[in-house]
Order: structure tokens, then sequence, then C-alpha cells
């Protein structure tokens, strides 16, 4: 997928833009502060219909502007799709080709987007949720059951929880709560097996990728941590279960803790609480690696999940790579630039001049500055 033309519209502060972005390596260049990470949460958007780093439309529409539109063509083999987003102080509006798309699970997925960002270092020493994130999303992508599994999977946990603190104050009988503890476990058993299995496919991608841009002998290891007693595992890898089995456990699992689930008003085990653990030459990453490796891991799960997606979907996904550059020193820099053009359209920002010199064959480079984006070598269109 490329996008053959991007339009923004009071977007954060970018009053207006209208650009024809290449097929390979686009670069946005410019000062700290102009608007470069802006166009790329605008594309993300496009994408995700959320921001990587804002809660509210409020954030994302320009000081003192009613609305903020982003509009992309995007190109797949021969075929055009017209991707439309309207963000309004208290809602927005999607259109796809120019019918209205009412619920955001029919949205997600019209646009194939990867993205590294400073963001996603954070996964790499941040609290689990970051790497549960990343996870989720990237699997949502590939597959539309799991992300429905997941939304179904969040509204079952919410009302259990409810049910928790109603039977904590005598309010229902411990009963009631059944019924709900087999329909968690039932979707949970799921999302643990679509967890393991999309992990190790994109496990053996991303080691690839981070041998390549790290160029040195230390091996990175990717394990899902799945919260369930050890005694219900009994040594089993939890990704050598089926969907039935992992079933089993979370409903065993679930048994086991209900007095303490009931005193917490919590459930207390399931994929909502579970981890990746990310090691470098056996040691924990998230305690151990450097600002430039934990940058270099994040980089090898985002190019991994971007190649993976091709793998599964026959199709090159649109990354994005912000501020990719920093942090990193001369030679892994250069390391990075030589993967580049193994991808599709790829946008990459940087504040450094020379970074920009590193990349091979970009086909478009833009300045960013005040929010004006203009177009410094590649064809005008
Ligand atoms: N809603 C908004 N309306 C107007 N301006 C905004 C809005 N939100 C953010 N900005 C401005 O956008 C600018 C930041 O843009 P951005 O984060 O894209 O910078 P950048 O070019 O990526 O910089 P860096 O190199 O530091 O990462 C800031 O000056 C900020 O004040
Ligand atoms: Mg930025």
């Amino acid at each position: 997928m490329k996008i053959q033309r991007l339009r923004l519209q009071d977007f954060r502060n970018i009053r207006a833009c209208d650009l024809a972005p290449e097929d390979g390596i686009n670069i946005l260049c410019g000062e700290n502060g102009q608007g470069k990470t802006n166009l790329v949460e605008a594309i993300y958007l496009l994408a995700n219909l959320s921001s990587f780093r804002a809660f509210s439309n409020r954030k994302l529409i320009r000081h003192g502007a009613p609305a903020a539109r982003i509009h992309g063509v995007m190109r797949t083999g021969a075929t055009e799709k017209e991707l439309a987003v309207e963000l309004m102080p208290a809602s927005k509006t999607v259109k796809v080709n120019g019918k209205g798309v009412a619920r955001g699970v029919d949205f997600f997925g019209e646009a194939a987007v990867t993205l590294f960002s400073p963001e996603t270092v954070k996964m790499v020493r941040g609290a689990p949720e970051l790497r549960r994130r990343f996870l989720d999303t990237a699997l949502s992508r590939v597959d539309r059951g799991y992300l429905l599994d997941l939304k179904e999977y969040r509204r079952i946990l919410e009302q259990r929880n409810r049910l928790l603190r109603m039977v904590r104050e005598g309010r229902v009988s411990v009963a009631a709560l059944h019924p709900w503890t087999t329909q968690l476990a039932e979707r949970g058993g799921r999302i643990l097996h679509g967890r393991c299995r999309y992990l190790s496919e994109l496990s053996a991608v991303a080691v690839e990728i981070f041998q390549q841009l790290h160029h040195k002998e230390s091996s990175l290891r990717i394990v899902y941590r799945a919260a369930l007693p050890r005694s219900l595992m009994a040594g089993i890898p939890v990704e050598s279960l089926d969907t039935a089995a992992l079933k089993a456990r979370l409903v065993d699992g679930l048994a086991q803790s209900e007095r303490l689930e009931i005193q917490a008003g919590a459930t207390r085990l399931g994929p909502h609480l579970d981890d990746l653990l990310l090691e470098v030459a056996d040691r924990a990453a998230r305690d151990f690696s450097s600002q430039g490796e934990g940058r270099l891991l994040a980089l090898s799960l985002a190019l991994g999940e971007a190649r993976l997606f091709e793998r599964l979907k026959g199709d090159r996904p649109v990354l994005l790579l912000d501020d990719v550059g920093s942090e990193l020193d001369r030679r892994h820099q250069g390391l990075l630039c030589e993967q580049l053009p193994d991808f599709g359209q790829v946008f990459l920002t940087t504040s450094e001049r020379s970074v920009c010199e590193k990349i091979p064959a970009p086909k478009a480079l833009f300045d960013v500055t005040d929010g004006e984006i203009a177009l410094v070598m590649g064809k005008q269109k």
C-alpha cells in the first residue's frame, strides 16, 4: 500500500498541505518543533483513527480552528481508495470512498501503516501495558478476528470486575459470576493462542533484523509471559497449548483465585495482565539495555511487524519512522539506512541533515518549517 496523495487541513500546526509522496523513501527534514511528528501522526491517524500521543481531538485540531481534516488517496496494486477523517472537538467523521463508516472496527484495516516513534522505544523499559499494546495493535492489523475478540474480552472483563465488586458488597451471589468467567476464559484462550502464534513468527523476523541492525553477536529473545499460576502450567510452555487447553487453564486459574478476586474487586489473571520478556544476550532488556540498544530493539520489532504484515497479507504497509536516527551512532545509523530500501513506502523524519545524506536513493525530500511542508527534492506532481 502507498499513499498517493495526502491533504491536511488545520491538523496541529499544519494549516494546509497537499503532498504527493513517492513510493520509496520520503524524508521529512526540519528543526525541532516544526511539525514533522505532526505529519507522521496524521498518517497514523488515517490508519488507526487514534493518535499515538494524544487522547483528545482538541489537541489535534489547530489552535483556533473548528476542525481538522486528513484526506488520503491510498493505492494497493491497481486499486485506489479515498480515506477521509474529520476531527471535531468532541466527535469525528470517517469516510471511505465518500461513504460514512459508523464503527471504528469497520475502518481499522483500511490502511496498512506501521509506526516506529520515540513512543515505541518506551515499550522496552516501560510498563507491560506498552508491550501488550504493541502486540495487540500489530496483531489486530493482520487478524480482524483477533481485534473483535479483544474488544469483546475487554467488555466482559469490565462487566466481570463490576460483578466481583457486587459480590464483595453482598449484592449478588457468587454463582452470577460464573457465566462471565466462562466467557472471559473463552475469549482469553483465543487471545492467548493468537498472541503466541503471532509472536513466534514476529520473533523470528525481529531477531534477524536485530542482528542486521546491531551487527554484533548479541542475540535477541522474545518470550511470552502469561499471568497463569505455575501450578497449572506444570512446566508446559504456554505457546505449546491450543486454544481449548488455554481456555481450560484460564477457567482453572480463575476458579483458584476467585476468593482473592472478590476481595480485590478485580480479575487477577488473563491476557490483560500478560507481558513480553525481551532479552538481549540472556539479560532482560528492561533492566540492562543501553539507550541505543533499546532503540535498536524497538526498531527491530517495528520493522519486524512491517515485514510480517507483508508476509501475512501480501502487501507492504506504509512505514512511518519518526526521529529514527537520534541516539544511534553513525555506524548504527548506517546499518539502519542499508535496510530501508527493502521496505515499501517509507516516511522518515529527522532533524539532522547528516542522516538524510546516508539514506540510499531517497525519492523525495520535504522541508518542514513552522507547519509548512515544502518539496525540496523529488518530482512535483
Ligand atoms: N493543536 C495544535 N495547534 C497548533 N500548533 C500545535 C498544536 N499541537 C502542537 N502544535 C505545535 O506543533 C509543534 C510540534 O510539532 P512536532 O511535534 O511535529 O515537532 P517536530 O518537528 O516533530 O519536532 P522534534 O524534532 O522536536 O520532534 C509545536 O511547536 C507545537 O506547539
Ligand atoms: Mg518530532
